[in-house]
């Protein structure tokens, strides 16, 4: 059992240090294995992963079902610690299409009925909107996930890809546990205005694409085909020339990772762990062997000289490609 724990901000509650974010079992990131997905989440709950992030738009519905089917079989005692964080009000269609935001009160209440039902939970830990919803404000969002906290339908309010101007609006209407956010060695964004922002205020970060969606995991290879499903197919990260670069520098940090005798998604992992403890990496594993993997990271320690090692490596803005597809760019935090 991993003993290493983080508070998520100054009113969230104590979690583990990594979080298990598990959209990548249902086909975002191309085929998926139920029986597989449902052992990784025991093995993570058995292993003191207490921290499981979803959204009720993965899959329409299809990851949250997943998470409640391993709720629901994993051993009481590891269910009664587990804490669900869930995102909602990504728009979709029978298609598989994304049409925008919803962050109405009406459907604020509307999509956690939904997801409470999917998850077969009482109560959500941490319920945030995926993006902020351009055309509702962020204090009628905030306001009505309040009022599910006063209910006790869910316990915490969190955010996501909210920029600094909403992540300060919120504050002021209802306690934010956490801001989630892309965080890696290659996107560093938030450290320019978002991360003084939520250290202000006293809320914690959950970072996701640690591994860049596993672009720096140093298992992604140059000829690896991605299906039409998977995201990895339209980031501009992974395309041609952008992709050779960037896989360029996952060989420059295979170097420090070889010579500390660790592997390559072990110094991307322990690299966000070591950015303060109000930071809270979900790790995208989708089987037993990468969760073990990614749980070794716990135990790596990255002294002042290994950190200038990755800085020189891998310095802020090396990475080629946007985060996010140009269509996706304004919706995100770091772009206001
Ligand atoms: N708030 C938001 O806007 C937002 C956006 C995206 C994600 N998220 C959340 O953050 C979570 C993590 O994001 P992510 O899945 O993109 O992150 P990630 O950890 O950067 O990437 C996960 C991918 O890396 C590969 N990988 C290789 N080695 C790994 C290892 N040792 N451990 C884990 N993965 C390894 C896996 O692909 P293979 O299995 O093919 O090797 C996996 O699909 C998501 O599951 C989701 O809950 C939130």
């Amino acid at each position: 059992m991993t003993t290493h724990t983080r508070s998520l901000g100054s009113t969230g509650p104590q979690v583990s240090a990594l979080g298990l974010g598990c959209m990548g079992m249902s086909p975002l990131y191309g085929e998926v294995d139920r029986a597989e997905s449902i052992a990784t989440v025991h093995a993570a709950l058995d292993a003191g992963v207490t921290l499981l992030d979803t959204g009720d738009f993965y899959a329409m519905g299809h990851n949250e079902m997943l998470i409640g089917e391993a709720l629901r079989t994993a051993p009481a005692a590891l269910r009664e610690k587990a804490l669900t964080s869930v995102k909602f009000g990504a728009l979709r269609d029978p298609d598989g299409g994304w049409s925008g935001y919803d962050g109405r009160p009406a459907a604020v209440r509307n999509f956690a009925a939904y997801s409470l039902q999917r998850l077969g939970v009482d109560h959500i830990d941490v319920y945030r909107i995926a993006r902020v919803d351009p055309g509702v404000p962020i204090e009628e969002t905030v306001g009505a996930i309040a009022e599910l906290v006063e209910k006790g339908h869910v316990r915490h309010i969190g955010l996501s890809e909210a920029s600094a101007a909403n992540i300060r609006r919120a504050a002021a209407t209802a306690p934010i546990a956490d801001l989630q956010i892309e965080y890696a060695i290659i996107t560093r964004d938030i450290e320019r205005e978002i991360l003084p922002t939520t250290r202000e205020l006293g809320i914690g970060i959950t970072a996701y694409g640690v591994l860049s969606r596993g672009l720096i995991s140093g298992h992604f290879t140059r000829d690896r085909q991605l299906g039409a499903g998977d995201f990895r197919a339209l980031s501009p990260r992974f395309q041609g020339d952008n992709l050779r670069h960037n896989l360029d520098l996952v060989e420059a940090l295979r170097k420090i990772a070889d010579e500390k005798g660790v592997t390559v998604a072990q110094i991307a992992i322990a690299w966000v762990l070591s950015r303060g403890e109000d930071i809270v990496p979900l790790v995208g594993a989708r089987t037993r062997e990468r969760l073990a993997e990614s749980l070794g990271a716990l135990d790596v320690t990255l002294d002042a000289a290994d950190l200038a090692a990755i800085e020189e490596a891998v310095p802020a803005d090396a990475a080629a490609g946007t985060r996010y597809p140009a269509a996706q760019m304004s919706h995100l935090g770091t772009e206001h």
